[in-house]
């Protein structure tokens, strides 16, 4: 028996059975590789779902967790820490480029607790309605999952937090058709990563900007996925050039470190009073040094121009291998799906695995790669070079 499998054989005892039995056991990462519990190399092209923007063991990431840790970790919201308003302040000039009144930031430990607090945000307006879009992926919190489109994570939970209504993903005449002086918010991933990475229609965004102005409604932007450098600009929506009220991250913020936010701008930042919300974790001194850190470490290696050119780079050279099964490639920056022409991801997942690479399949007929915006070309060549024999594998 390998040590991987012993592992897995713990796996059903130790866990509630809400992910399924993995096929890997992983122990170790450096950059865009990981190594499983028998030292089989693997390249991460996932990067633990778009969130390891810097790979595995980074050492700026590995020195601020040991000094922070060796300094200050926790001290609770009672206290201000300095890295917790430099974080503010640093989110605030990524997001709101300069403009005043700027944005302002509550830290959570994840995207679903980042989304609560916006909801929370949304119902201090006063109205209760919110519109969210077909195919959408908020997070499980029943809040989150309140604005989440997927019926079969839904329904089980029911009742959820009322008064969300969705509309098709990128049809502006139905967001006009459901948008009036009740709706508090209008929810939008710039791009969809959850359903398949699928971008929003180009001014949908701004279309939305203009409905939710014109009724006084708040235009939420969640950027859990899309956000810090994935796409190939810190935030998707600096693309569509749209400035939103509510902005939330998590993933790539930490680069591995749990840390989200949630980002008001503007007349937004004043909706939550004192005794609205809170979190014990929240803005930790360790999770703001190392996502101060990511940052730093994002502009200092021109993270966000690879993101951008070699995901480029990834979606012409698979486009050019031209195998008929594969219908093109979605997405922008280092966020791309595979569209297939026949649903063989999901057996295409264990296939490559079994070859050396990790990805995933976020539907039957779509493999998703978002991997660390540090990877290369010459890193990536090799999937692609496997991937007809993937799908070969994947048929079989
Ligand atoms: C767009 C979006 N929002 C929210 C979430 C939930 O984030 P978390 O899993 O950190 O709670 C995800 C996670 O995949 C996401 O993709």
């Amino acid at each position: 028996m390998t040590q991987s499998s012993a592992f897995l054989d713990r796996y059903s005892g130790a866990m509630m059975n809400t992910f399924g039995r993995p096929r890997l056991t992983l122990v170790r990462g450096r950059g865009s590789d990981v190594w499983d519990a028998d030292g089989v190399r693997y390249l991460d092209l996932l990067g633990g779902i778009a969130v390891n923007a810097l790979g595995h063991a980074h050492p700026a990431i590995v020195a601020a967790v040991a000094d922070q840790a060796a300094t200050l970790m926790h001290t609770s919201n009672f206290f201000a820490t300095p890295w917790q308003i430099q974080l503010g302040e640093r989110l605030d000039a990524l997001v709101s480029r300069g403009a005043s009144p700027g944005a302002r930031a509550f830290f959570t430990n994840s995207g679903t607790e980042a989304n609560e607090a916006a909801f929370k945000v949304t119902r201090r307006t006063g109205r209760t309605r919110i519109v969210a879009m077909e195919g959408s992926f908020h997070g499980r919190t029943l809040g989150a999952l309140a604005l989440t489109a997927t019926e079969k994570y839904r329904t089980p939970f029911e009742p959820l937090p009322g008064e969300v209504v969705f509309v098709p993903f990128g049809d502006a005449d139905a967001l006009a058709s459901v948008l009036d002086e009740t709706v508090a918010a209008v929810i939008i991933e710039p791009i969809q990563g959850e359903s398949g990475v699928v971008p929003a229609p180009a001014g949908f965004l701004a279309a939305a900007r203009e409905l939710t102005a014109r009724h006084g409604a708040l235009l939420w932007l969640d950027e859990v996925q899309t956000g810090i450098g994935r796409c190939g600009a810190w935030f998707a929506h600096h693309d569509d050039g749209v400035t939103p009220d509510l902005v939330t991250v998590a993933k790539g913020l930490g680069g591995g470190f749990p840390v989200g936010a949630c980002l008001a701008l503007g007349a937004a930042a004043d909706l939550l009073a004192p005794g609205d919300h809170g979190t014990t974790f929240g803005g930790n001194p360790l999770g703001a040094r190392v996502a101060l850190t990511v940052l730093d470490t994002i502009e200092a290696e021109g993270l966000l121009q690879n993101a951008r050119t070699t995901g480029d780079w990834l979606a012409s050279a698979i486009a050019g291998l031209r195998d008929p099964r594969i219908a093109g490639v979605r997405g922008r920056g280092l966020l791309r799906g595979v569209v297939l022409t026949e649903p063989l991801a999901t057996a295409g997942v264990a296939v490559a695995q079994d070859r050396g690479f990790i990805v995933n399949a976020p539907r039957p007929d779509v493999f998703r790669l978002a991997p660390a915006l540090t990877i290369t070309p010459a890193e990536l060549a090799p999937f692609v070079e496997a991937l007809p024999g993937i799908l070969d594998g994947a048929s079989a």
